[in-house]
């Protein structure tokens, strides 16, 4: 973050110094010394200047500070070169290495799960399709119940396949074996959603434990985070009071007080009853039953308990068949974890490891059972019971940089109708 200033004799340097104008790449040699002026400790004083490449002043597009983060978006292959995107990418890494040394030190097992799959981890169906069929010239299944569907057998893989939502399901079969394992990597999901936390390609880190019921799993979330937290606070500090500074006053503050306090955790059905309570007109009306919208999930956790929420035992409509089934017969052990200014930052549970009961779901859903014949096979030979999470990386990191859109805490962010580079 912090620059060097240089300083050149204007005579001497006359010719070169033309093309030294912001962006430029320039080579100093020159003497170290302590600065004659205000503002920085020391100085070069210039020998010699070589210009290695220069940038067109009227061309060049990052031209004066303070650029709106919307125009930065239209030229995201500059923006790193702005302090805001290195203040940010700097953190982007520095999650990442602090995530596989949590799990590394705690006995976790890094697995890598496919990301071309056959199979739907969330059931949303919003999947992007992977195929090698010549779009222009599909082939079709010429006779027998199937005549007139598209022929996959022809397809690269004989099969339909996409691009995975999750790696969950190979995740479980991983805890099956190594006991701890993790997954973090890209995924995707084709949904048609423009908000501000939404990608259509995003990073998730999915843990997943054998033995591991719904509190322990609530319980390695929340220290999870905090060890983030805490790993930013303490290596990214300039960088963190650079984003406090320009773009979120009070982001350091956030951060110190969501490490000091405990998260309040309480069922969805509660959690339905204080919305309803609570005099407030939202947009979308809350009934039990219905999802929860951002804005319910940020009244909860910014007005009411004024600290992050771990929301338990959710309806099983609204959640995924692969959820620990409650004995009330209509909720599921499903957990999320809900953040000030995000809302949703994890979405996990306790698995179904009863064989029985997850084919009877799977029954009630419509679901292909032969497809998943390997996912069962978890629950046919020693079985045990498990849980797991999925953490969105980008959603970590508005809440660890301040940054309020989702676009600008990834390098290359793509959203719908927007993948050009
Ligand atoms: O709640 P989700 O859909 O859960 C799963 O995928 C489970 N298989 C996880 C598990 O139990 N192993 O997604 C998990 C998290 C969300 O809480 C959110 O932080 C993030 O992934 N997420 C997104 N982030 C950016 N853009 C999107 N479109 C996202 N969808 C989910
Ligand atoms: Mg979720």
């Amino acid at each position: 973050m912090a620059n060097i200033q240089v300083v050149a004799d204007p005579v001497q340097f006359e010719e070169v110094l033309k093309s030294v104008t912001t962006g430029a790449c320039l080579r100093v040699t020159g003497r170290l010394v302590a600065s004659q002026g205000e503002g920085q400790g020391v100085e070069v004083q210039a020998s010699e200047i070589e210009v290695y490449g220069t940038a067109d002043p009227e061309t060049y597009p990052l031209q004066k500070k303070g650029h709106s983060l919307e125009f930065l978006r239209e030229i995201a292959h500059l923006r790193p070169r702005t302090n805001t995107f290195g203040a940010v990418l700097r953190i982007r890494h520095a999650m990442a290495f602090a995530i596989h040394n949590y799990f590394n030190d705690r006995g976790f097992y890094y697995l890598h799960t496919p990301l071309i799959t056959a199979s739907d981890c969330e059931g949303a169906g919003a999947m992007f399709q992977v195929t090698t069929l010549d779009l222009n010239n599909v082939p079709h299944v010429e006779d027998g119940p199937q005549k007139g569907a598209i022929d996959y057998t022809q397809d690269f893989f004989g099969r339909s396949t996409a691009l995975t939502v999750s790696g969950q399901l190979e995740g479980e079969l991983g805890a099956m074996s190594l006991g701890r394992i993790y997954t973090f990597g890209p995924t995707f999901r084709a949904e048609n959603s423009n908000t501000p936390r939404h990608l259509s390609e995003f990073w998730m880190i999915e843990p997943e434990m054998a033995f591991y019921e719904l509190n322990d799993n609530m319980d390695l979330a929340e220290d999870f985070l905090k060890y983030l937290i805490g790993y930013a606070l303490e290596h990214c500090r300039e960088d963190l009071e650079f984003m406090d500074k320009m773009w979120d006053e009070g982001l350091i503050e956030r951060l110190d007080f969501v490490l000091a306090n405990d998260f309040q955790r309480l069922d969805y059905t509660e959690g339905v009853e204080i919305l309803k309570a609570s005099g407030k007109k939202f947009e979308f009306p809350c009934e039990w039953g219905n999802d929860l919208q951002s804005e319910h999930e940020r009244y909860l956790v910014e007005e009411h308990f004024k600290r992050p929420v771990i929301l338990v035992n959710y309806p099983k409509e609204i959640k995924s068949f692969y959820m620990k089934q409650n004995d009330d017969g209509r909720t599921v052990r499903a957990m999320d974890v809900l953040f000030p200014k995000i809302g949703e930052i994890i979405g996990g549970s306790e698995r179904e490891a009863d064989y029985t009961k997850l084919v009877a779901r799977m029954d009630e859903l419509g679901m292909n059972k032969e497809e998943m014949w390997w996912y069962l096979d978890t629950r046919r030979f020693g079985t045990a019971p498990h849980s797991g999470f999925g953490l969105g990386f980008e959603r970590l990191l508005m809440f660890v940089t301040g940054m309020a859109n989702v676009r600008d805490v990834i390098p290359f962010p793509r959203t719908p109708k927007n993948a050009d580079f």
